[in-house]
């Protein structure tokens, strides 16, 4: 007879809170929000990471703001661009962040910069100690409108995009739309692709304001027409404002705004990432192979907009969005300064990328698909020929030549 089994299982849950707030002139040395604690237990050090353009750009703004206001702080600043995301420059913060002697409890880590600089100092922050609070501020508009308000971290790694990476929130992050004045059109549009997103797979008025302001937004960097942010009145909540389908909002606020409450929208209720059927990875199905093949001639959100222009052709031939619907969708990407093709859309890189999705997404496919614009669906059944074929045809109505 053998022994008896003898076994424990351990179960709890974590709640988990952070908060997403509009703060315009953030390093107003006046505005007191960066020092803001939620708990209340404020240290009166701060150790902030940011990278060498931001550091350019806004360094002098930011340490005038901590010595304003007689916060001792050190600024942390790493090389900028995705070909520096990894592990490397995570264990660089880790070392600062000893030598500085930072207190994870009263200390939260000041992230300043895009989605690449947050990413890696979220990692960084979730592995310090076993977890050090940080909050974001983003400058670019991915990191407004996807980096920043999200969960997850990550670094790049042999080979692989985001290879690493974990689930950890800032605990705040606050957005400040007049960063964007600073940065060039082509990241602009790289941002827009994954407001364009957001729009083709869960919402039309989204994507009509993208169709009718997109050569403004892109020219006015997303500023409001008055200075700043626009009217955002605090006593409005957001979905209110929204569901008045904008009357109150200029185009501008009314896109960032749409935007992130969609992908809020998205991630609440799944923010662990349990159900992998999420639209949110529309667009990131094919794309993260071809970004890192590219590397670094296409951005982030470019390499995006080329699988939605992909998988927007391969849903007009399953007859899930018109003819007249995809010329629109390919349309606007033209208009916000998207490719919509590239060279890598060849079913040697194409295959091979749906494979590691189909591994990421745990053994199927769970590909979304765009039905009409505003709305999204799954499919399990793409096949090796019908992915050569809609190349070919992207490549046909984008370049006028076959591949
Ligand atoms: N964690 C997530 O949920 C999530 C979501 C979307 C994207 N991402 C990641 O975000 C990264 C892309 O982010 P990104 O597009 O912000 O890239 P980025 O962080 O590389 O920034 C782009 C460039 O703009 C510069 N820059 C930043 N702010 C500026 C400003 N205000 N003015 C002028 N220049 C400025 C940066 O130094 C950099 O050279 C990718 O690595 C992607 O994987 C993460």
């Amino acid at each position: 007879m053998g022994s008896p089994v003898t076994h424990w299982s351990v179960q709890t849950s974590k709640p988990v809170q952070y908060e997403i707030r509009v703060c315009e002139n953030v390093f107003d040395p006046d505005n007191p929000t960066v020092l803001e604690d939620a708990a209340g237990t404020a240290g009166p050090r701060r150790f902030v990471v940011t990278d060498r353009v931001v550091d350019s750009l806004y360094g002098e703004r930011i340490r005038a703001y901590f010595e304003h206001n007689g916060v001792e702080h050190q600024v942390l600043v790493l090389d900028d661009g995705e070909e520096h995301k990894s592990v490397e420059a995570v264990l660089r913060v880790s070392e600062a962040l000893d030598a500085f002697g930072v207190d994870r409890r009263r200390e939260p880590v000041v992230a300043v910069g895009g989605g690449v600089l947050m990413d890696i100092v979220g990692f960084a922050a979730s592995l310090y100690r076993r977890s050090t609070p940080f909050i974001r501020i983003p400058t670019t508009l991915i990191g407004l409108v996807d980096a920043g308000v999200g969960a997850k971290t990550g670094v790049n790694h042999n080979g692989h995009k985001n290879r690493l990476g974990t689930y950890f929130p800032a605990d705040r992050t606050l957005l400040d739309r007049t960063f964007l004045t600073t940065l060039d059109g082509r990241h602009i549009s790289n941002g827009l692709a994954e407001i364009l997103k957001i729009a083709l797979i869960k919402d039309a008025r989204l994507f009509d304001l993208l169709e009718q302001h997109g050569a403004d937004l892109l020219e006015n960097k997303l500023q409001s027409p008055a200075a700043g942010i626009g009217p955002t009145p605090a006593d409005v909540p957001v979905d209110q404002r929204l569901a008045s389908r904008g009357l109150h909002l200029d185009p501008a606020t009314e896109v960032v705004e749409r935007a992130i409450h969609g992908m809020l929208e998205e991630l609440q209720p799944n923010l662990w990432e349990k159900v992998l059927e999420r639209v949110v990875d529309y667009g990131h199905t094919f794309s993260p192979t071809i970004e890192m093949h590219a590397l670094p001639a296409l951005l982030h959100g470019e390499a995006v907009s080329v699988d939605m222009a992909l998988t927007t052709v391969m849903a007009e031939r399953r007859g899930l969005v018109s003819a007249y619907q995809r010329d629109r969708i390919l349309g606007v990407m033209n208009l916000l300064g998207l490719p919509v093709w590239h060279p890598l859309c060849t079913p040697e890189v194409l295959q091979p990328a749906l494979c590691d999705t189909v591994r990421h997404r745990d053994g199927k496919q769970r590909l979304p698909l765009p039905v009409g614009i505003g709305s999204a669906v799954f499919v399990n059944d793409v096949t090796e020929s019908e992915l050569a074929s809609a190349a070919r045809e992207l490549a046909l109505l984008t370049t006028g030549a076959a591949r």
